[in-house]
This record gives C-alpha cells, sequence and structure tokens, in this order.
C-alpha cells in the first residue's frame, strides 16, 4: 500500500523501493522524515513537540501566512506569530492524488480561533507531496477566497540531516546579495556559506538551483520555481540550540543545516479568487 494513514500522520512508500519513505504530520502538514533507501534525510529533534501544541522542531515546517516575528508596521500580519499559522495549525488530508503523491489542505475551518482572529480572511491552501526514487517534491498552492485582497509570505523551513555542520557548505548563493539576520546588514557573498557560528541569513533573488555539500560530495540538490526566490540559510549554532527546549541532543546542531527556499522579500498580494502556486524539488545525491 504506497499510501497510509494513521490518526495524524499519512506515510507514502515508494512502490519500487519500501526503503524509500516520507511521513507527514497533520500538525502543519509538517514533513517529519523522509527516507531514501533506508537513510533519513531529514533532521528531526529528539524532543520535537509533534502533538500540534508547538510548531515541530525539524523537518519541513511550512511557514504562511508570514515569514519571521510580527512587525508592528505591518498591519494585516503584526497579529499573527513568528512564522504564522501554517506550521501550528492542524491541517486536512485531502487523499492521494496518485500512487507517489498527497494532498494537504488547510482553510478558516481548521484554525483555532485566536489565529482566525489573527488573520481574518478566506483563503484556500493545498499542499501536494510527491515522493520520487531519490527526490521529494512539494508544491504548495493557495486561493483568495476572500471579497478583499490580502498579503503574505511562504516558507518551507526544511532541515537538512547532514554528517558534519563544519565540513558543510552551500553553493549557489556566491554573488547574491543577503541580509544578516544577526549583525542586522546586508551584505553579498563572494564564496560558498559555510559554517563556524550561528548563521541566520536571508538571500533574495536566489538562483533556481542550490546545492548542499560535504567536502565536495554532493549532498542534496534545491530546485525551486520562479515563486520561491529567496532563501534563508540558518544554523543556531551552540547557544542558540541550548536556549531551545525542543531542540536535542545538546549537540544536533552539528548534524542540521535549515536551507529554507521561500518568497520572503516582499509580500505577495493576492486580490479576490487569485491563485499563487510554489514548488520544490529536494533531491538526495548521496
Ligand atoms: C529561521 C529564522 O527561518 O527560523 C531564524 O531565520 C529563526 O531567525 C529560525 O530563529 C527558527 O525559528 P523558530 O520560530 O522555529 O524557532
Amino acid at each position: 500500500m504506497p499510501i497510509s494513514a494513521s490518526e495524524n500522520t499519512v506515510t507514502i512508500t515508494h512502490q519500487s523501493n519500501s526503503n524509500t519513505s516520507v511521513s507527514i504530520s497533520l500538525f502543519g502538514a509538517t514533513t517529519l522524515s523522509w527516507k531514501v533507501n533506508g537513510e533519513e534525510k531529514l533532521w528531526l529533534s529528539e524532543k520535537a513537540i509533534l502533538d500540534g501544541t508547538k510548531a515541530v522542531r525539524g523537518g519541513i515546517p511550512i511557514v504562511f501566512p508570514r515569514f519571521g516575528p510580527p512587525n508592528p508596521d505591518h498591519a494585516a500580519t503584526k497579529a499573527l506569530p513568528q512564522h504564522g499559522f501554517a506550521r501550528n495549525s492542524k491541517w486536512e488530508f485531502l487523499g492521494q492524488v496518485d500512487p507517489h503523491s498527497a494532498q494537504f489542505g488547510l482553510s478558516p475551518d481548521q484554525l483555532t480561533s485566536d489565529f482566525e482572529k489573527q488573520w481574518p480572511f478566506q483563503f484556500k491552501a493545498i499542499l501536494t507531496f510527491t515522493l520520487k526514487e531519490t527526490s521529494l517534491d512539494l508544491k504548495f498552492e493557495v486561493e483568495n477566497d476572500d471579497t478583499k485582497p490580502w498579503d503574505f509570505t511562504f516558507l518551507c523551513h526544511t532541515y537538512f540531516k547532514i554528517p558534519e555542520i563544519s565540513k558543510v557548505e552551500v553553493d549557489g548563493l556566491q554573488k547574491v546579495t543577503y541580509y544578516d539576520q544577526l549583525t542586522k546588514k546586508s551584505e553579498v557573498r563572494d564564496s560558498t556559506v559555510t559554517f563556524d557560528q550561528e548563521l541566520d541569513q536571508i538571500y533574495y533573488d536566489v538562483p533556481s538551483q542550490l546545492r548542499i555539500k560535504s567536502e565536495n560530495t554532493k549532498l542534496f540538490k534545491i530546485q525551486t520555481n520562479s515563486n520561491l526566490s529567496d532563501a534563508v540559510v540558518w544554523n543556531p549554532w551552540i547557544e542558540k540550540s541550548g536556549s531551545m527546549a525542543d531542540f536535542a541532543p545538546h549537540d544536533g546542531y552539528k548534524n542540521m543545516v535549515c536551507v529554507e527556499s521561500g518568497h520572503v522579500k516582499k509580500f505577495e498580494t493576492l486580490l479576490p479568487k487569485e491563485k499563487w502556486t510554489a514548488s520544490v524539488e529536494y533531491t538526495a545525491e548521496n
């Protein structure tokens, strides 16, 4: 059975390789596990809270309708928590599209009354996950079901599992302008992104293909379509990860890197009945 559903988790297993699978929680439609030929490709905290009372620390949380902390100057989203409500809401399993694809939906009907008050707009969002032999494809579609326009940003907050952060580099962001969330400065990078301390940077207008490598071995290819033109690169390192109660083990920062494809440079405005689609394909290359 390629797609199986338990109470809160849906698992797609590859038809020709039972060791290749993806598991998605209804809480946040968060991918909890992506295995290629038996090997886990996503980092999930040992203390991740999986009962929907908090966003999952690890896997692929979905950030919508705002990225980052609330901005008091942005009236429509200023009441929302950091990274919006999609990752904290219970999505509906809509069923399978084909043996390797499953869909999840979110609309105001599933939001808590607090979220509904904080973001009082009608919308319909659909996430489609497709499992391939060595790839995982995520497609996000959102429609404005309201009579007035609304704004949003979107991001896939992907925690890749890696062998050792100090040996890892993110390739493809050379010559791209980024905003450093720690120094609060904008800069242009001339080399690949490497890690020897906490790093939290937003890259704007990035190439559609990025790579995560370890000592020249390709680990992951990240291929986006045109609507995911930004990328956040994040590793909390020692102090910040130590301050997060749901981050474990304490040295888990060595085995994770977030390379988050998104649309975050500016808010996108959707007019009534308008739709917006974005997709990203992750390929495990090793
Ligand atoms: C990243 C942000 O996307 O998410 C960081 O750039 C933030 O600033 C990180 O710390 C984790 O956020 P959260 O809300 O899941 O702890």
